[in-house]
């Protein structure tokens, strides 16, 4: 099957979300708040897991379909397992054309320290570590497990040091919680090579509890950047970003805003994720998953080559028509929160 694949919003598949583990160390109340995420809480067993040939199979063939960025992120990615072994899978795979694909992994930072160096070499390009803020106390709250702020710091400097980059840090604001970070944040990463980029609160999932009254619109977040900085609106660099850029007129850097509630980029949306049992989401707001890993694993008697995934990949995307957070802002809820995928199982 040849041709590009699009699906029936004319979008591109372009972006791959491959989540590696639903497991993490950290509880952040808008993402695995303690009163859900307990040690009750069951886990997917290790059997379910997608393996690492298995990924890498699946990467190979949405390559083949266009893919040119792969992202690895969890639950926690670096709590899995010989992560860099993934990696290094995943660095040999080349688009039809030729060219590398464009790999990357989002992370909570506190395992980076360890674990900068054998990403680097094991192929990895860059990195985006998750920070909410800068006061200790306060990010301690955050993540409610008591991890220090000045650990994520010397992972993120432990990554600049190997030479992983261009990184950036994403700041999940919360009207309320943590909107008095938002300049010490902008003033600690200015300068310093490292793009800062904060995200609206989003109503991801279903057990976080969120409200509209918490999300801080990223115009409140710009106002409150030019109160202290001039800043020059930047082209996007790729289609279907998901921030709009922004450059310190001072030669600083430049910050991001991801406005999916207040502004929602779903026209261009390129993006697919895989959850770590295999099951494929063409939407982060989606309920269910198409399950890839039955293709992939010989339990009917009948194991698939790839031109049968491919075939499976192509009827999927052809036929998608998500747009969550359109649909949304023009007033619409076309997912129950009941329903809705956990953002630890599914990454960002
Ligand atoms: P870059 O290539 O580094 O720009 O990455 P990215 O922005 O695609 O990935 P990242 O994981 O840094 O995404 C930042 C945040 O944007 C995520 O954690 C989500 O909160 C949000 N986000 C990413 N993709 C989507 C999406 O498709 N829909 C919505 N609603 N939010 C998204
Ligand atoms: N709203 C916005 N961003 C979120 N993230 C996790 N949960 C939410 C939410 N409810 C962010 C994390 C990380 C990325 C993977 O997603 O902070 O940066
Ligand atoms: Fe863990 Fe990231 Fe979720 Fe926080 S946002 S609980 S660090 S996966
Ligand atoms: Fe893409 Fe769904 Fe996010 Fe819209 S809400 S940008 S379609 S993942």
């Amino acid at each position: 099957p040849d041709g590009p694949l699009l699906d029936s919003l004319g979008r591109p598949l372009r972006d791959l979300r491959i989540s590696v583990t639903d497991r993490c160390n950290f509880r952040c109340s808008y993402c695995m708040p303690k009163e859900v995420f307990g040690k009750q809480y069951e886990f997917l067993p290790h059997a379910d897991l997608l393996s690492f040939e298995e990924i890498a199979r699946l990467a190979r063939v949405f390559a083949a379909q266009g893919v040119q960025k792969l992202r690895l992120t969890g639950g926690e990615p670096l709590l899995r397992r010989h992560i860099e072994r993934l990696v290094a899978m995943l660095a040999q795979i080349r688009t039809p054309e030729g060219r590398p694909l464009d790999l990357t992994l989002t992370t909570n930072g506190s395992l980076l320290t360890k674990k900068a160096q054998a990403l680097k070499d094991a192929g990895l390009q860059r990195i985006t570590v998750s920070l909410d803020g800068l006061d200790d106390a306060q990010f301690q709250r955050m993540n409610d497990v008591g991890f220090p702020v000045a650990e994520v710091l010397d992972g993120i400097a432990a990554a600049q040091a190997v030479g992983l980059g261009p990184i950036k840090v994403n700041m999940v604001v919360k009207r309320g919680t943590n909107e008095d970070q938002i300049l010490p944040m902008a003033r600690h990463f200015h300068g310093s090579g490292i793009t800062l980029r904060f995200i609206e609160y989003m109503d991801v999932g279903a057990s976080n509890g969120w409200q509209m009254a918490e999300v801080l619109p990223s115009r409140d977040v710009l106002a409150l950047l030019q109160s202290e900085f001039r800043l020059q609106p930047l082209q996007a660099s790729a289609p279907g970003e998901t921030a709009q850029r922004w450059a310190y007129a001072d030669g600083g850097g430049e910050i991001g805003l991801i406005s999916s509630v207040s502004q929602a980029f779903c026209g261009d949306c390129n993006r697919a994720r895989l959850s770590t049992e295999g099951r494929l989401f063409m939407c982060l707001f989606a309920h269910q998953g198409a399950d890839l890993r039955g293709l992939l694993r010989d339990n009917s008697g009948v194991k698939q080559d790839d031109a049968a995934l491919t075939q499976a990949l192509r009827g999927l995307w052809s036929q998608r028509s998500d747009r969550y957070s359109q649909l949304r802002a023009s007033g619409q809820n076309p997912a129950p929160a009941q329903r809705r995928v956990e953002m630890h199982y599914i990454g960002g």
